[in-house]
């Protein structure tokens, strides 16, 4: 344990009365990106089209910068580097993510691509070399183009090609990496994918969101099964999704706005937690109630929530070794179920409308409210419904316009990182933290505007220079001395 008084001098701290937070050394410390947003060479030694490439390169002007990750912060080429930065900050663990089109360039299994083979191992091989553990999403929104052609996640049929997938990557990385992640934000993919806003930016909410969500949640169990089966004995790895939550309260006590709260709490995460991490497994009955009753409503021949069958309600229940989450957002929720109207949505079947809780800061972008102690609450409440269920958070990040100077996204970081020790004194089994992101990097519909690293990348630049931003230095010190401290930080 460091003296206060050296911290005080190193950080260049006032402490008045402030407390210093230990990060336990089993407690780890990390950063995510991922591969589309990251890699770039989009095209490069054998790299199939995916979702990504086709959307930005078919509709020019998707992003509002008019940009797209062909190049990116260009890690497929400057992995070796990024590893030396990923030293300098003293991460426990990088989360990064594979591009599925990069090993297998059609989607398909029968033809793998060597050279995205050899780009991984030798990521991964130079992070275990420093001391990094690599925490592997399978997949992070970059769907080969050749399976969305087929329908994509709206096609059952891909739940064979993700176990196929995935196979292959257990068969090559499975000796090394230890901890998979099948799925991030099954829900950013199945909702925003399906009303519009990112690839494959399909129009079918309400109906294309819930095939998206039966398929991506097959794949997961079969995925999770897959690993079982074949690798687990052997490779002895965790494996996990990644769900976005967000802590959600009522805007006034009555009944009617608690109910409002419940109904966005499944629909939106329960959807997705539900089957996989309680003891009855399925979609949650508040759901799949009010999706059937809207359906008929609507003149639909039956439910627009595809059902399970016996036999996949059991595959999928109980697929999980970890619960990895995403927090960015807190909201106030208040009641506003309509009557049911054609054309169906999402939007309408949830029936609330979720406002910004007042008075509550915001970040540059005026994009999200900060409030760390949803961070606590969400720990508390998955650790209640799911009886200690091990939890590392995925994702937790500050956006702004890549500033090198950023005191705001130091204050953030602390912030949460102090609700998540808190929670974990207090019981809650939370193993981990992940700041997003590693570096600033193409930020899917904000393209290069939002700006969320603790590197600034200088996107002019045809090296892609990386900058340590103060925020860096704060995080390479929470590394070294495994201290918060919780009064403000000058760096
Ligand atoms: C996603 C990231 C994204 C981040 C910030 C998360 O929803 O997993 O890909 O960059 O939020 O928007």
């Amino acid at each position: 344990m460091v003296p206060e008084f050296v911290l005080t001098f190193i950080l260049g701290t006032v402490f008045v009365n402030g407390k210093l937070y230990e990060i336990p050394n089993n407690f780890s410390l990390g950063v995510a990106i991922s591969s589309y947003q990251s890699e770039g060479a989009w095209n490069v030694n054998g790299k199939g089209e995916n979702i990504w490439d086709h959307l930005t390169h078919t509709r020019r002007n998707y992003s509002y910068d008019g940009s797209n990750g062909d190049i990116a912060c260009d890690s497929y080429h400057k992995w070796k580097e990024d590893v030396q930065q990923l030293k300098y900050l003293g991460v426990d663990h990088y989360r990064f993510s594979i591009s599925w089109s990069r090993i297998l360039p059609s989607g398909f299994s029968n033809v793998i691509n060597p050279d995205g083979i050899r780009y991984y191992n030798d990521l991964i091989n130079e992070l275990l070399k420093n001391g990094i553990k690599p925490l592997v999403t399978i997949f992070h929104w970059d769907l080969p183009q050749p399976l969305q052609d087929l329908g994509g996640l709206a096609n059952l049929k891909v739940t064979q090609y993700v176990e196929d997938y995935s196979r292959i990557l257990f068969q090559h990385f499975g000796d090394r990496v230890k901890w998979w992640i099948t799925f991030n934000e099954p829900l950013s993919y199945c909702l925003y994918g399906y009303n519009g806003v990112v690839a494959p930016a399909i129009l079918s909410s309400g109906v294309g969101s819930y095939l998206c969500g039966k398929t991506l949640l097959l794949s997961h169990g079969k995925i999770f099964r897959l690993y079982e089966r074949e690798f687990r004995k052997e490779q002895e790895g965790k494996v996990g999704i990644t769900v976005n939550i967000a802590w959600f309260m009522p805007k006034t006590n009555s009944e009617k706005d608690k109910e409002a709260v419940a109904r966005a709490n499944d629909f939106l995460f329960g959807w997705w937690m539900h089957p996989i991490f309680s003891k009855e497994g399925n979609y949650p009955k508040r759901m799949s109630d009010r999706i059937e009753y809207v359906s008929k409503a609507e003149n639909f021949s039956e439910s627009r929530l595809p059902p399970f069958t016996k036999e996949e309600i059991k595959l999928i229940r109980g697929s999980y070794d970890f619960f990895g989450f995403n927090y960015y957002l807190a909201q106030v929720i208040q009641d506003d179920l309509v009557t049911p109207y054609n054309p169906p949505s999402f939007d309408q079947d949830v029936g609330v409308v979720a406002t910004t809780i007042p008075g509550v800061e915001e970040t540059e972008h005026n994009w999200f409210p900060i409030y760390p102690q949803g961070m606590g609450d969400v720990l508390r409440y998955i650790h209640k419904l799911y009886k200690g269920v091990p939890i590392i958070i995925t994702e937790n990040g500050y956006p702004d316009s890549g500033q090198l100077s950023d005191p705001r996204r130091i204050n953030y970081i602390q912030r949460h990182l102090i609700e998540v020790l808190k929670a974990k004194e207090e019981g809650v089994n939370v193993f981990g933290y992940t700041y997003w992101s590693f570096m600033d990097d193409y930020e899917w519909l904000y393209g290069y505007l939002q700006k969320f690293g603790l590197f600034n990348v200088d996107f002019n630049d045809p090296n892609r220079t990386r900058t340590p931003k103060a925020s860096a230095e704060f995080f390479r010190l929470l590394t070294k001395y495994r201290v918060v401290p919780s009064d403000t930080i000058d760096c």
